[in-house]
């Protein structure tokens, strides 16, 4: 079952940034995120080489750090003629483009997934969705073609009378979201574009010319779990579909939560299906949101999508990364791998009392769909988080009194403080909504396996801050505790609690 990306709803025009026309500039990557010091924020890259140089056209995010919205005006490309895992050389063009200097026809904002492909001319098709300006149809996304000598640019329109795809175009009854267009200049110079997001994938083939929608419109239903970000690749004899999948459930060998994606794929031996759903390759990223991208340069396979790691990033402030995809030959057709997604050393950070990283999380009462007991340990506090960023026990009318969270070790560890990060959108003593919980405290099991309160010599913080005080308590030796969360309200109603974070104080320091 498919559930919504409620974030994915939040589409807001958004305001013309200044334009900036600053040229490229050169740097040295040492690994992912590409560019991680959080200067250019990147997302939905789309991978493209040429002459053994790979160019990987991105939407920039542009977000400020706490709105929770995309923010994307303009196009900027990445290119490296060593592009590797472990970093590289690379130049950032930060404005190769924007809606409304391609397409007289779309208005600012909305730079989306686009994708560059060279046609059998010799020259770069850049399909963009964007919004129409004075749409008449229900959603105002379109895909636009725009087409340059060089794959940096300039583009100007290919197609002045208007958009290739949208709502109406090239024929009514289209009434889903027409973004995430990937292209695949076929061996025999045919052309294909699929497009789509919310569990729709669309497919048509196109002139030779680039622009003229040809067939009838094929509708791929078999891709199990496939919600957005389709990449249309051919390898050997074989088509492969790469898309971000959402199918979260208990069971859910992808999504945890109804806000993730992972990337998965499925084949084909014609470009046009039937579509063969095949694996997970990509489990979830940082970023709620992901997108494939899959290219074979200097004869090794990458995988480019992006992540919320680089500094200060989010899930509207991403950043592409890039790593090795092989391929398993003993299989027909070809499996591709899962990817071993791989990270920049990380400069030494100081040691640490918290010890909840390495504990396992979990939750007695079940989580709902929404939220994340992993968040509770991740050590990212988010100032307006999404529901994935946070642990929550809110079920509408329907939130439990006690809810009990516990952090299990495979070892003894010596335990002397804790500290819980709550979020709250209803005030202290309401009996809906997510509010402060009524009371909290911690227990340990101890050496015979029984529950004890911890002997705390401070008070339990019950304020929504995102530095609360430590409870201090006299030491532990354990390998687990529990903190047990008494919802406020009364009577049988009850409001939701929920925690950002919940720190295990060891009285050790420990480096990470
Ligand atoms: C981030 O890195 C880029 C590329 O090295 C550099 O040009 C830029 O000045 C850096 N920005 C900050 C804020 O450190
Ligand atoms: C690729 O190489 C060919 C042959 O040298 C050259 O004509 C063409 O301009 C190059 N294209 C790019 C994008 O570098
Ligand atoms: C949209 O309509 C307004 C009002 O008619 C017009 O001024 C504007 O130029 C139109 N925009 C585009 C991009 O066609
Ligand atoms: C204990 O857990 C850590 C982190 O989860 C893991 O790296 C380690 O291998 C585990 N040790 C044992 C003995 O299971
Ligand atoms: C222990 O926590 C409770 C609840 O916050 C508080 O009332 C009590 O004063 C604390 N004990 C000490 C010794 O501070
Ligand atoms: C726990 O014990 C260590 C070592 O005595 C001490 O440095 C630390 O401040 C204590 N932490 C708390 C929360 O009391």
């Amino acid at each position: 079952m498919i559930f919504p990306l409620l974030q994915l709803a939040l589409h807001t025009i958004a305001v013309t940034a200044q334009t900036d026309h600053a040229s490229s500039f050169a740097f040295t990557s040492n690994g992912n995120p590409i560019l991680s010091n959080g200067s250019w924020y990147s997302g939905d890259p789309a991978p493209l080489v040429v002459n053994d140089t790979l160019y990987i056209i991105t939407g920039h995010d542009t977000a400020p750090a706490n709105e929770n919205a995309f923010n994307m005006n303009e196009w900027g490309m990445f290119v490296s003629a060593s592009p590797s895992a472990d970093g590289g050389e690379w130049t950032l063009y930060p404005n190769v483009a924007e809606p409304q200097t391609l397409f007289s026809w779309a208005e600012p904002g909305s730079a989306y997934a686009a994708q560059i492909v060279q046609g059998t001319d010799g020259k770069f098709y850049m399909y963009a969705p964007v919004t129409e300006a004075n749409s008449s149809n229900e959603d105002a996304f379109a895909i636009g073609v725009a087409v340059s000598d060089a794959p940096t640019g300039p583009y100007t329109d290919a197609h002045p009378s208007g958009p290739i795809i949208s709502q109406s175009i090239p024929s009514p009854g289209n009434n889903i979201q027409n973004i995430d267009p990937t292209v695949l200049v076929d061996d025999d110079g045919k052309v294909y574009i699929y497009f789509g997001t919310f569990g729709a994938l669309l497919g048509y083939e196109l002139d030779p010319d680039m622009v003229t929608v040809k067939t009838d419109v094929t509708k791929v239903t078999s891709l199990t779990g496939y919600f957005e970000a389709p990449w249309l690749m051919k390898r050997q004899d074989t088509y492969y579909m790469l898309f971000a999948a959402n199918n979260a459930g208990p069971d859910s060998p992808c999504t945890p939560t109804s806000y993730h994606a992972c990337i998965a794929y499925g084949t084909a031996s014609s470009p046009m299906g039937p579509w063969t759903f095949q694996d997970v390759i990509l489990p979830v990223v940082s970023s709620t949101t992901s997108h494939p991208g899959a290219v074979e340069v200097n004869g090794e396979w990458y995988l480019v999508y992006h992540t919320a790691d680089a500094a200060g990033g989010g899930h509207f402030r991403r950043s592409i990364a890039l790593d090795v995809l092989t391929w398993d030959d003993t299989q027909s057709p070809a499996k591709i791998n899962v990817v071993d997604q791989t990270w920049a050393p990380k400069s030494s950070t100081s040691p640490t009392y918290n010890v909840a990283p390495k504990a396992k999380a979990s939750s007695v009462n079940e989580t709902p769909i929404q939220y994340w007991v992993e968040a509770l340990h991740d050590e990212i506090v988010r100032e307006n988080p999404l529901p994935p960023d946070y642990w929550c026990s809110w079920i509408d009318t329907d939130s439990p009194r006690v809810n009990t969270l516990v952090y299990t070790w495979n070892e003894t560890v010596q335990l002397n403080g804790t500290s819980m990060v709550f979020f709250a959108d209803h005030a202290a003593g309401a009996n809906e909504g997510v509010a402060p919980p009524q009371e909290w405290y911690v227990e340990y099991r101890d050496h015979s396996e029984r529950w004890q309160r911890v002997e705390n010599t401070t008070s339990y913080p019950l304020g929504v801050t995102d530095s609360p005080d430590v409870v201090r308590f006299e030491p532990v030796d354990t390998g687990a505790i529990r903190a047990i969360l008494v919802a406020s309200g009364g009577n049988g109603q009850y409001a939701g609690v929920a925690v950002k974070e919940w720190e295990a104080l060891s009285t050790t320091l420990h480096s990470v």
